[in-house]
């Protein structure tokens, strides 16, 4: 029945009288109706039955949100004759917030429907949305919209969302900036945020919600779908059959997921259905991936009911086909018992880990991830807080390292996502249970009915496929272990007549290799040219076709002083059958596309110029490119110099050899991107063979592509290698947002049956 812990004395009192036999009285409907809504009973007008009120889309009830009958026959809250109940309009937070900018119309309060505007003062440059609408879930539409300037800073300004204040205004590694809400809004998201290395800020953008703000189910699927894409992706994937389907080769499994519904509140039995319905959904969705997972499933109120016993599947007594089965077959019938008791649902799934460590062995049992998905309302009754089982899993599945270095790799291993249902959510109490690093873990949603949909349109394996840039962070023992921390990167070998040339190239999409148009020479041929990609199928890959760019013509400029003419130097090879995806091989994402968008975690419709500020936001922007010596790969870091810093960057063209020109625009043009030099920072330089490699930035989780290597000032090394620049050697690279057209052409191209287009934005 889920009495909150917030009335507790009064709730243990009840239960008591009841067992003794007190003689209880039912409530009455006198008074309880809602203006420009309706309301619903959990349990008729019996004692603890719950009173749900419900409004329209854009509205929430208010002063209360539910009632509950007392034994004694009356609702608790006391419905007051003064405060009538109603519909209420949602609000959205306050966006006035902003900084080095302006917000219109001024307003005190913003409701549904209401729309605002932002200008940024001059001298600042905006990221996010000019225009924003309040939602009919109190939120607003687009993104945060952010006034800044460059400040040389390593992150880009992270700004305040509506509602919120911040505290902390520099964005060096390091720095930390904290966000609370106002007035009677509280966070959800990262409260704290740090500046990491790679030019990214820890956590997730937080959020200020009212108690009537919920997620969209789209919202939902889009940032728990990303979610477990990732944890689903990076996982090794199971070994194939010949004819390709998927079977579990043994039974201890990497990835165990536990999954807890609260039915506490669910007298109904659609309820119920609604919840099995959406376990079946995900559970069907989750086995699409090249993983197949262990699962514990419970319902709970008071009492734990397994429905699928986690256990069985290391003993091989259940396959995934009969756990919609088990759902099916449960029944509620007999099993109302009064109370929630959430802690205890922590406790089975910590005594469950135990159990699987003891079978499979302490070394086997750290490959295993554990994701946890809650469906309650946080109203627990009984077993107190869970807050301390839940620090018990962490230390379990961190082994213990929490205080020691070994910690950042460990944390991958757990998540704990819960999604917070009902009309009255305890979220001060659910949201610190949350584990996991990367996008959210805490879902607000209005009611159970939405759950199918959200797990309908979370992933589909189509899209998964295709997932760009996803990778393994750091090096690990596997022998494919460089692969997977770069799982995109292609060889290209173009033997013309006697000659045999090595190019770079980056694999971006399951049939083409992105490289430079210089690697080829006039008449080579598709035969003459092999692509090295280790998946498992045949390292070399014969060659279809290829296409450069139609303006790249390195004569172009003979007559001017230019001997030789890079600009357009962006070639795509076509190979002849897709590559195998898979862990260590993987497309890279490349700008403008819907995926880049969605690696970059850009919300809503996304622009390509969105995507350019936020990857070139800082006048020296850190890049990375690979080299090669022998076997083994390595990162070059180079800083591209953009704004004010590129003039001085790119003079130096003039001094290579063959250009005899004395305007540098001649040689370097915009589509160049110049890195090299000493100063502020001393860079690699790029060596003869690295040509045509993907020049990237990393993000968590995921790799984009910014520009390619073309062409430098000095040959420094022919073979590759780890060099450094001198005081005057510059490099050039294409960058990619100035050939979309291009890639768009061919990649994007859906008037042909032989492979996926990728999709690209609008604008
Ligand atoms: C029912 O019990 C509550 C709590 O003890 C009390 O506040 C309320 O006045 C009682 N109502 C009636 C009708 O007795
Ligand atoms: C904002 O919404 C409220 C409620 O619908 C409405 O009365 C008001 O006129 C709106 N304000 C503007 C500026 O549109
Ligand atoms: C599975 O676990 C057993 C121990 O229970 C271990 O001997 C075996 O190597 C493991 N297999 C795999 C593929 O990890």
């Amino acid at each position: 029945m889920g009495f909150s812990i917030h009335w507790s004395w009064f709730a243990a009192l009840s239960c008591l009288l009841l067992m003794a036999g007190e003689v209880r009285c039912d409530c009455t409907e006198t008074n309880m109706q809602i203006e420009g809504g309706h309301y619903k009973l959990t349990k008729k007008l019996e004692t603890g039955s719950l009173l749900i009120y419900e409004c329209p889309e854009g509205y929430y009830p208010f002063p209360a949100s539910t009632r509950r009958c007392q034994s004694n026959g009356s609702w608790k809250p006391t419905p007051k004759r003064f405060a009538p109940q109603r519909c209420r309009l949602a609000e959205c937070p306050d966006p006035s917030v902003l900084e080095n900018g302006d917000v219109s119309p001024p307003q005190e309060k913003y409701f549904v429907d209401n729309e605002t505007v932002y200008e940024c003062y001059s001298g600042y440059t905006m990221r996010g949305s000019s225009r924003r609408v309040c939602l009919p879930n109190g939120k607003w539409s687009g993104s945060t919209p952010i006034c800044s300037r460059d400040s040389g800073d390593n992150c880009a300004d992270a700004g305040v969302p509506a509602g919120a204040s911040r505290t902390g205004s520099t964005f060096g590694i390091g720095d930390t900036v904290t966000y609370s809400c106002n007035g009677n809004l509280f966070l959800v998201g990262s409260s704290e945020r740090v500046c990491q290395e790679n030019g990214q800020w820890t956590g997730k953008e937080p959020a200020c919600y009212y108690k009537h703000t919920y997620d969209t189910p789209l919202e939902v699927s889009e940032a728990f779908g990303s979610a477990i894409k990732d944890s689903l992706t990076t996982l090794e994937p199971v070994d194939y059959t010949e004819d390709g389907r998927k079977i579990r080769i043994s039974n201890n499994g990497t990835l165990n997921i536990y999954i807890a519904v609260d039915i506490s509140e669910s007298i109904e039995e659609e309820h119920i259905n609604h919840a099995r319905h959406a376990i079946s959904k995900l559970i069907t969705k989750i086995s699409s991936f090249t993983v197949s997972p262990n699962y514990e499933i419970v319902f709970f109120s008071c009492e734990i009911f397994e429905v699928v016993n986690i256990l069985d599947f290391f003993d091989n007594k259940i396959k995934l086909s009969t756990i919609k089965d088990e759902l099916e077959n449960f029944q509620t019938d007999g099993k109302h018992t009064l109370g929630t008791d959430l802690n205890s649902v922590f406790r089975t799934f910590l005594e469950r880990m135990a159990i699987i460590r003891h079978r499979v062995g302490e070394e086997a049992f750290k490959e295993h991830r554990h994701v946890l998905i809650l469906f309650t309302d946080g109203a627990y009754t009984l077993g107190g807080s869970p807050a301390s089982t839940v620090a018990k899993i962490k230390n379990f599945v961190y082994m213990d390292q929490a205080s020691e270095s070994g910690i950042e790799s460990r944390e991958e291993y757990l998540d704990i996502y819960i999604f917070a249902i009902g009309a009255e959510i305890f979220d001060n109490d659910l949201q610190p249970l949350t584990v996991g690093t990367g996008g959210s873990h805490y879902f607000r949603m209005k009611n159970i009915e939405n759950l199918q949909e959200t797990f309908d349109e979370i992933i589909d394996e189509e899209a998964v496929k295709g997932l760009c840039g996803l990778h393994k962070g750091y090096e690990t023992a596997s022998r494919d272990s460089k692969r997977k921390m770069y799982p995109w990167m292609a060889f290209i070998i173009i033997q013309s007549g006697a000659f045999s040339k090595k190019c770079f190239g980056s694999l971006v999409s399951p049939q083409f290799v992105l490289t430079a148009a210089h690697c080829f020479a006039f008449g080579d041929l598709p035969e003459h040219i092999t692509v090295e990609i280790d998946d498992g199928q045949g390292k070399v890959k014969k060659v279809k076709n290829f296409f450069i760019h139609p303006n790249y013509n390195v004569n172009a400029k003979v007559n001017e002083g230019v001997k030789e003419f890079y600009d357009y130097n962006v070639a795509l090879i076509q190979l002849e059958r897709d590559v195998q995806i898979s862990s260590a091989v993987r497309p890279i994402c490349i700008p403008c596309t819907q995926e880049t968008s969605n690696a970059l975690k850009l919300v809503g419709d996304s622009t390509c110029k969105q995507q350019e500020q936020l990857l070139f936001k800082n006048y020296l922007e850190k890049l990375t490119f690979l080299t090669r010596t022998g076997n083994v790969v390595n990162e070059k870091d180079v800083h591209a110099k953009l704004g004010d810093n590129r003039d001085d960057c790119i003079k130096h063209a003039l001094q290579a050899e063959g250009i005899t020109t004395k305007n540098v625009k001649d040689v370097v043009t915009d589509n160049f991107l110049c890195t090299g030099g000493r100063t502020p920072f001393r860079d690699h330089i790029a060596c003869t063979g690295d040509s045509g490699g993907a020049v990237f930035k990393n993000y968590e989780h995921r790799t984009i592509q910014v520009a390619l290597v073309s062409w430098g000032t000095k040959i420094m090394c022919r073979a590759g290698g780890l060099v450094e620049s001198d005081d005057t050697s510059r490099d050039f690279h294409i960058n990619l947002f100035r050939v979309i057209p291009f890639l768009k052409s061919i990649l994007g191209n859906d008037n042909q049956d032989e492979y996926a287009p990728l999709q690209f934005l609008e604008s």
